[in-house]
């Protein structure tokens, strides 16, 4: 009941007129989660994927159009093998999982990172995901899954560069704009807020261009148990920052 309160005095205080049109996670710490309560990680990425769950009902319930969540980077190859293999099999029982329920609340799935290297199981599961819920409108859900920014930027430059030697068109037209466009979230606004959990003050090379203005929020908690209290407090957060992308403080109180 207490709980319930709290969730309602946090809703009742959010400026729905000023909600982040874009919030990125970066979901750390199952691991520890498990470790804590002596546990096999795999826990921890089941209650991972739960609190993934709260966050996407959140967003929704508030209207949030963009959430992006860190899923599995670049560098997570490097974690034992069935671990790896675990988090693929759960990536799979979550598509197949939720496609009714984001059918249901007007969800697109999105998916940012490289095929390269998924399973052909993992591939099939977003495939079939992404063509499901492709007519939804309401909230954009991007997961990405062998994802890393900088891997994200080389393969936009090369596709650039395919392009002019192709001849479509010359170096100068290169800008931010066309970079922009050429990257896995081409077409959605820059993420506003950036939360990271479990007490890690870096963002591993997650969406390292599109961060470029973000609102940073980090928080202690371990993943499993940032609950939709902890991103609500994360948007109050955001919502009572300044944000003025270079210009002065008496320029942003002239607009
Ligand atoms: C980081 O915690 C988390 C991951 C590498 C996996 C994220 C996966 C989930 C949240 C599961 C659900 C996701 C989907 C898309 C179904 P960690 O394992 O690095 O934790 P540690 O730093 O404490 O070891």
């Amino acid at each position: 009941m207490a709980k319930a309160e709290q969730l309602n005095d946090l809703l009742a205080r959010l400026d729905k007129k000023r909600l982040p049109a874009h919030i990125a996670i970066i979901m750390d710490g199952n691991g520890r989660w498990a470790t804590r309560r002596h546990l096999p990680r795999s826990a921890g990425h089941k209650a991972g994927m739960e609190a993934l769950r709260q966050a996407v009902e959140l967003c929704s319930e508030i209207g949030i159009h963009i959430l992006t969540v860190y899923a599995f980077s670049t560098e997570n190859w490097r974690r034992p093998a069935d671990e790896v293999g675990f988090l693929m099999r759960l990536f799979i029982q979550y598509l197949e999982g939720e496609v009714a329920l984001m059918n249901e609340q007007g969800i697109r799935l999105g998916f940012l990172g490289s095929r390269e290297a998924l399973p052909a199981a993992v591939l099939l599961a977003l495939a079939q995901a992404q063509k499901s819920t492709a007519q939804n409108e309401r909230m954009l859900l991007n997961i990405a899954v062998n994802y890393g920014g900088r891997d994200e930027l080389a393969r936009a430059i090369r596709s650039l560069a395919l392009k002019v030697r192709d001849g479509q068109f010359s170096p100068e037209h290169i800008n931010e704009q066309v970079i922009g466009a050429a990257l896995d979230t081409a077409g959605a606004p820059d993420p506003e807020l950036m939360i990271r959990t479990s007490g890690e003050l870096r963002i591993s090379n997650f969406l390292i261009w599109q961060a470029a203005y973000s609102e940073l929020y980090f928080s202690d908690k371990l993943w499993p148990d940032f609950n939709k209290r902890d991103l609500l407090t994360a948007i109050l957060d955001f919502q009572g920052r300044n944000r003025r992308f270079g210009r002065t403080e008496q320029q942003m109180a002239k607009d």
